[in-house]
């Protein structure tokens, strides 16, 4: 049932069923088979041609056909900007994997904030979270208003059953849902990611400058879903994310019900194995950015609302050179996360399903184990296996919720990370 188009961003035309796609025309007088001509707009009609994203939907009833909405009372944990719960923290940070929830918990009411930034209300910085779940949603969608979605499982795969077509997304893969596309999430056991509500411009690839035009994560690699839908006559109920909190309304029928839809905003996976990984044959470390596979750019160039940022397998060649991230103090806002393995720059303690936070100007670098093990290091060609961190690097300071700041798994002894580095000598 599943089947993927390549590119990223593509302008798509697809059908689940023979002739339900209007030719030559959005809003046909009559559309085949009756279906309801919607369009889905992700960026402003006068956006400029090259970032400009829209779709039409082609569906079994207009999206607009809904009861009032009314408030959700779940997910309890869930939070939006502007984070003002508790005073942000200029220490470092870093958390101990989310329990799976003992308790029935799907991915809405398994969502966890861990913090963010920005305001939902002007369109501007970003959500982070952690879902923990262990079943399926059942007769239920979801969707924000608030922002797309950039879901990174850990633990479990998924398979996100969205208006507009199915995704698989196994841990090492990712998914990209656009703001307002609403999907369910079936999961098979015990399952756990990240999630980055992005609030701001839409996630894109970078530029690549010099590198020139191949490089990093490459538009085929990035998979759309065809058309898929489901005639299902049944209450389902409908969650949106609207201004930081829930609402839900139950309709007669599920929405997944887009028979055919042709543009470029639509969901997408990708598989971070296909990363054309960039770095040094020479010396030095190049700085981080060289890892980033999407960004959200800000109105200041250069200078993201958020980058998607992984440190996948690779090799280490570097001649002459401490080849771990090496220390650092950025303007920038850094909260990273595992999938899997261990990061090049901690020892211990940081483990897939936890997260770190290093915020703007707070000093981070390699623990006391790792630098003394890459200062003492045969440079000789070295391959890191099986390991995939990321981070969430923003322009804007990440503010914690007052549960990460409260959770027991909040590690109280983070700073010792850095503790015990021998003094320089002078001559
Ligand atoms: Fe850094």
């Amino acid at each position: 049932m599943t089947d993927y188009l390549p590119g990223f961003a593509n302008h798509v035309s697809t059908e689940a069923v023979p002739g339900a796609l209007p030719v030559g025309r959005n809003s046909p007088q009559k559309v085949p088979f009756g279906l309801y001509a919607e369009q889905l707009s992700g960026t402003a009609f006068t956006a400029p041609r090259a970032e400009n994203r829209r779709s039409w939907l082609y569906r079994m009833r207009p999206t607009a056909n809904h009861a009032p909405f009314v408030p959700y009372p779940g997910a309890m944990l869930l939070r939006s900007g502007p984070f003002e719960e508790v005073p942000p923290s200029p220490n470092r940070l870093r958390w101990d994997p989310l329990p799976i929830p003992s308790e029935s918990t799907d991915f809405i009411d398994g969502l966890v904030t861990y913090g963010g930034n920005g305001d939902v209300a002007s369109g501007d910085g970003c959500g982070i979270h952690i879902y923990a779940a262990n079943r399926s949603m059942e007769g239920r969608v979801f969707f924000s208003a608030d922002g797309e979605l950039l879901i990174l499982p850990q633990q479990g795969s998924l398979r996100i059953v969205t208006e507009m077509g199915v995704l698989d997304v196994a841990p090492l893969h990712i998914a990209l849902i656009p703001r307002g596309v609403r999907f369910r999430v079936e999961v098979e056991g015990p399952s756990r990611g990240y999630v980055c509500e992005n609030y701001g411009h839409l996630f894109r690839l970078p530029d690549l400058g010099p590198i020139g035009a191949n490089g990093l994560a490459n538009p085929r690699d990035f998979e759309t879903p065809v058309a898929w839908y489901e005639d299902r006559d049944e209450p389902t109920e409908v969650i949106q994310k609207f201004q930081g909190r829930l609402w839900t309304t139950t309709l007669d029928h599920s929405p997944l019900d887009v028979v055919a839809w042709h543009g470029n905003l639509a969901p997408c996976r990708y598989d971070l194995a296909r990363f054309n990984t960039i770095n040094t044959v020479s010396f030095d470390h190049p700085d981080p950015s060289i890892f980033t596979v999407l960004t959200s750019p800000s109105d200041t160039p250069g200078t993201a609302n958020v980058d998607f940022v992984i440190f996948p397998p690779r090799w280490m060649v570097a001649e002459g050179t401490f080849r771990p991230p090496w220390f650092h103090r950025n303007v920038m806002s850094e909260y990273m996360g595992l999938i899997e393995g261990a990061y090049d720059a901690k020892e211990g303690g940081f483990a897939p399903g936890g997260g770190s936070l290093h915020n703007q100007m707070n000093g981070h670098g390699p623990d006391v184990a790792s630098y003394e093990k890459a200062v003492a290091a045969d440079l000789k060609p070295h391959r890191i296996e099986a390991t995939m961190a990321f981070m969430f690097e923003s322009r804007h300071v990440i503010r914690p919720t007052r549960w990460a700041m409260e959770t027991e798994t909040l590690q109280g002894d983070y700073d010792e990370a850095w503790s015990g580095f021998a003094k320089a000598r002078l001559p």
